[in-house]
């Protein structure tokens, strides 16, 4: 599993136990930036992560600013991104399930780390479930996409 991920400033620590937990699990990571907590504007860095998922370089993204809203508008700006933002395993779930959500965006200033990984964990595990969930994605695709 490819997965790239990036972060602001306000996501940056939340986003380095995440790359840890994920080589931890066998996942290549790509990591977009930033490397210091400097400040930064976080649609610098939900684009390459939505360009690599959108161009199929990497198999999912994950975009952790401080509430994670921001990188969602941001990624969802790019063709063919389903980003989400989740605060919980169930919505994790839901979003992989029913709209093939294949950016995860966390807010780093309000989700703790365990259940972070608890999130990205049910997400990664989730499986879309076609069907009526994959006519409803292939309306937003054909809105969207062009
Ligand atoms: C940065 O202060 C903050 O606005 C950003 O991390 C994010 O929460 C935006 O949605």
């Amino acid at each position: 599993m490819r997965i790239a991920v990036a972060s602001d400033h306000g996501g940056i620590a939340l986003k380095g136990a995440l790359v840890e937990w994920l080589s931890s699990q066998a996942a290549s990571v790509t990591d977009f930036g930033p490397e210091s907590t400097d400040s930064v504007d976080y649609p610098d860095y939900a684009r390459p992560v939505a360009a690599a998922v959108a161009a199929g370089d990497a198999d999912l993204g994950i975009l952790v600013c401080g509430s994670g809203i921001g990188m969602s508008i941001a990624a969802n700006k790019v063709a063919g991104v389903r980003a989400a933002v989740v605060q919980d395993e169930v919505h994790a779930r839901l979003a992989r399930e029913h709209n093939d959500a294949n950016v995860l965006c966390l807010g780093g200033r309000f989700t703790a780390t365990a259940l972070a990984i608890d999130i990205v964990s049910a997400w990664l595990n989730a499986e879309f479930g076609g069907g009526r969930h994959a006519r409803r994605v292939a309306k937003i695709e054909g809105v969207f996409s062009h």
